[in-house]
């Protein structure tokens, strides 16, 4: 199995460009099924999800070529024909949930088996399925399997009991085909549904208010073929922020959107970082003993997002003072929590929220990646920590960091992958 072996220590310096969104992306290759031919998408590195992801549109009969030097994606949806899912191609990527509306709009059905992701939670898809339902869509849940059918689509306005990134983006791509107009309230307002309204409109749907929480569709017939470019990744711009600020470095990102990170940013300021910004890069500087950040608590966005949690908590750990982490999207977020204890940090969790007492310094030891962010705060960790740290299990952080050890080992960090 792969790992990461690092050496801590290094301060980071330097410049690294910020690739397309891990979250954007994987809907909007879910969304391409409306086309019935070619969508072109640029600066999309190859992250284990996005495989798989294209896996799923493959049993379809998608024809797929991608382009390494421009990170260049084309799927061909020409010729999609009914198939089901099996648990084969979804029980790795909660993503997978994110083709049933595409399905449903193009085929007017699907069969498709439950999610899978990180264990970071139950992550019911109740949500999605209780929408649907209300729609108009039939479906029946039997031998580990959803058999969907579209009946007659009455209801128009969906009111979200959870505002789920998943279930807004399901049902943009669902009714943005369907006939009539319809609304969806409670929405989730993630910058990534912004992207996707945007990357569905170009090929011809005719959605707007993405971004706020009542989203208004009226259906279209046809989806014309399309290049887009995804949004930069936030979540990436965010860990490398505060991989930045834990080895006390000098970096500027590139094509990013600050706004995306402005909560983190005020958090980071107020730990003693100097940050400047541009309309797309951000420069940090961090030349003093950070001291704590005192409270800070996951919320839907604009709020601190829940997947910077676990780097903000290892950045917590080598802070002055005493910090408080309150995760309220996620029941089950701090597995990582054991295995920096492992390197010497001293944290208490008790349910939903971690207290973390500031260390001078931590140690490098054998850990292992519990799940995709929680593996990236180990290696935020490794950073810093004196020797070497191994981090094990590195196919959950390849799921939304593509080459991490060659974007770190850029900015001076001393890691290497072991295969
Ligand atoms: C998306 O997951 C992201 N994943 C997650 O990123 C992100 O943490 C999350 O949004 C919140 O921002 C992708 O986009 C592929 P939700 P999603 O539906 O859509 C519960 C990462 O690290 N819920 O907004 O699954 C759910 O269990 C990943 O990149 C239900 O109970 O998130 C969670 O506790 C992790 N029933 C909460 O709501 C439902 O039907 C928010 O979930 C739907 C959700």
């Amino acid at each position: 199995m792969s790992k990461y072996q690092i050496f801590g220590g290094k301060k980071l310096n330097g410049t690294l460009e910020i690739d397309a969104c891990k979250n954007s992306i994987l809907p909007i290759i879910a969304g391409s099924v409306l086309c019935k031919g070619v969508v072109k998408l640029n600066n999309c590195p190859l992250y284990s999800d996005v495989i798989k992801m294209c896996d799923i549109l493959k049993t379809l009969g998608s024809v797929i070529d991608y382009y390494q030097n421009t990170k260049t994606l084309i799927l061909d949806n020409t010729n999609l024909e009914y198939q089901f899912i099996s648990n084969e191609l979804t029980k790795d990527i909660r993503a997978s949930i994110f083709t049933l509306g595409p399905m449903l709009a193009r085929f007017k059905k699907a069969k498709i088996s439950y999610p899978g992701g990180c264990q970071i939670g139950q992550r019911g898809i109740s949500t999605h399925i209780n929408s649907f339902e209300q729609l108009g869509v039939e479906v029946l849940q039997q031998h580990g399997y959803m058999y969907c059918k579209c009946k007659n689509i009455n209801q128009k306005e969906i009111y979200l009991d959870i505002p789920s990134v998943g279930a807004t983006e399901n049902l943009m791509m669902f009714m943005c085909s369907s006939f009539g107009k319809f609304k969806i309230k409670n929405a989730a307002k993630e910058p990534e549904i912004v992207d996707l309204q945007n990357f569905l409109n170009k090929m011809g749907a005719k959605i707007s208010g993405a971004g706020t929480d009542t989203i208004t569709i009226i259906g279209v017939e046809k989806f014309s073929e399309v290049e887009y470019t995804p949004l930069a990744d936030r979540i990436i711009t965010g860990t490398m922020l505060i991989a930045g600020a834990i080895t006390g470095g000098n970096i500027t990102l590139k094509n990013c959107n600050p706004n995306h990170v402005g909560t983190l940013i005020d958090i980071l300021k107020k730990s003693g970082c100097k940050i400047s910004k541009t309309k797309n890069s951000i420069h940090l500087i961090c030349n003093k003993k950070l001291k704590s950040f005192g409270k800070i608590e996951t919320l839907p966005y604009p709020g601190f997002a829940t997947d910077l949690q676990s780097q903000i908590t290892t950045l917590a750990c080598i802070c002055s003072g005493v910090s408080l982490i309150k995760e309220n999207i996620f029941e089950c977020r701090f597995r990582y929590v054991p295995e920096l204890i492992k390197m010497g940090a001293k944290i208490k969790v008790n349910g939903n929220i971690a207290i973390v007492e500031g260390k001078d310094e931590l140690f490098g030891a054998e850990v292992y990646a519990p799940d995709l962010r929680g593996g990236v705060a180990l290696v935020l960790a490794g950073l810093i920590a004196k020797g070497y740290t191994t981090v094990n299990e590195i196919k959950y952080i390849e799921r939304g960091y593509y080459k991490l050890e060659e974007q770190l080992s850029k900015l001076g960090a001393d890691i290497q992958k072991i295969d």
